[in-house]
């Protein structure tokens, strides 16, 4: 199934979807880097780095000054407590991921949080000690599962198990990944998948994989970054034991920002589950009796270790706002429509030298479409970003490009494909 039907390759056309659309508002509050001509960026890099809400500045300096006014005291005097600075982010971030407040938290970043996650949920044993992620998983996550099987004393070589697309096919079929949990379940620990592939831009059925996987009796974890306010995710529906995301890309915290974690509520309060602690996963009202015994906070906080950069979340507040007032489920409906006129586009311009590898079923996918070019593709996107049409590129031979439908229009659509079909030759 396409959402192709009704669109036309008109100029015109992409100015009257702007004009119906309800969410083209959401743009004014965004700061859009300026092309060399003057005008608007078209901005397709979202799912790499968001855009700066224009309100950062304010959430930021609230908290800079309550620094310069309170010093320390800003811990517990300030206008937003720093102490639990963090809880300002809970509710919508569990809204934002389909969740319980009690499974999620914001805190480090995406990398450190998988490595705590499977510190809790990895524990192999000789029958069931494998890993199974997707081969050409993004490399940080490779890293991490291989040096966890490590430091388990096990071999990535006999404990690990990549899965990847049949010979001459770009994406994962869901059958095939089931075949696998199916095959060889008894001997995996862990299940460590991405929600959507950085690369290939497929999303994957959460739901699907976890049932499959906890048939099996394995754990399911995902690693969210493309995935988090991008997809409409039911994380608890969806039964995870555990999920990670970061909050630079689609949820424009900023570069290096704070990232999050989803623990489901069946681990809330598990005492049995070996994590590694620290005194901000304490229980708050004991915290700073300062006592030599950990007493970790019931659900996802459990997890923190250190108190948090407060800066930080201050820049991702002012993007959750944005967010709660647009709703992830408009947000996904403009993006179905707008990474689907998009496709229509690069489709009617009928060239040989690039095809769309990224899946064709909007539930297939996020806003991202990867393109494979025959030749040439990385002088094709730097020849984009002088004229100020950001893509980017990932090799050996894929342009990603991203319409993010908080701030991306149909015309930033409509001129890419003119300026990318130029850019051809
Ligand atoms: C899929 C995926 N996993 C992990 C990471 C690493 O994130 P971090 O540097 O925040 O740990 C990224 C970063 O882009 C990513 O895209």
């Amino acid at each position: 199934m396409t959402v192709a039907t009704g669109f036309d390759v008109s100029a015109e056309f992409a100015a009257e979807m702007d004009a119906r659309d309800r969410l083209a508002k959401f743009r004014e509050r965004f700061h859009v880097p300026k092309a060399p001509d003057g005008s608007d960026c078209v901005y397709f890099v979202g799912h790499s780095l968001g855009l700066q809400p224009k309100t950062v500045r304010t959430y930021i300096e609230q908290e800079l000054k309550d620094w310069e006014l309170l010093g320390v005291e800003g811990h517990f005097r300030g206008r937003n407590p720093w102490v639990s600075y963090h809880r300002f982010l809970t509710e919508q971030t569990a809204r934002l991921v389909g969740a319980k407040p009690v499974e999620v938290v914001v805190m480090n970043s995406l990398t450190v949080n998988l490595h705590l996650m499977m510190v809790s949920f990895y524990r192999p044993t000789k029958q069931r000690h494998k890993i199974l992620v997707e081969c050409g998983a993004f490399p940080s996550d490779q890293y991490a599962v291989k040096s966890q099987i490590q430091f388990h004393g096990l071999d990535p070589a006999t404990s690990l198990i990549e899965i990847r697309p049949r010979g001459g096919e770009a994406t994962i079929r869901d059958e095939d990944l089931l075949d696998l949990i199916e095959r060889e379940g008894d001997s995996i620990a862990l299940i460590m998948f991405t929600g959507v592939n950085y690369a290939t831009g497929q999303a994957f059925d959460l739901a699907g994989i976890a049932k499959a996987g906890h048939a099996k009796g394995c754990v399911v974890g995902f690693d969210l970054a493309h995935a988090a306010g991008n997809l409409g995710l039911k994380l608890h529906e969806s039964d995870a034991d555990f999920a990670v995301w970061c909050s630079y890309k689609y949820l424009n915290g900023g570069p290096g920002t704070i990232g999050g974690a989803f623990v489901h509520e069946r681990h809330a309060n598990s005492p049995e589950l070996p994590r590694f602690a620290g005194w901000w996963g304490h229980e708050e009202k004991t915290r700073f009796l300062m006592g030599p015994e950990f007493h970790p906070i019931v659900g996802a906080d459990g997890w923190q270790l250190s108190n948090p950069s407060i800066l930080s979340m201050a820049a991702l507040r002012a993007s959750m706002e944005i967010f709660d007032e647009a709703g992830m489920e408009e947000l996904r409906r403009k993006s179905v429509s707008l990474t689907g006129y998009l496709e229509f586009l690069l489709d009617e311009c009928g060239s040989p030298k690039f095809s769309i590898i990224t899946p064709r079923e909007p539930e297939r996918r996020g806003a991202q479409l990867s393109l494979r070019i025959a030749i040439n593709g990385r002088a094709v996107q730097q020849r984009l970003a002088e004229e100020g049409v950001l893509c980017d590129w990932r090799e050996p031979d894929i342009i990603r490009v991203a319409p993010v439908p908080l701030y991306c229009t149909y015309k930033d659509a409509h001129k890419f494909v003119e300026r990318f079909v130029a850019a051809l030759g």
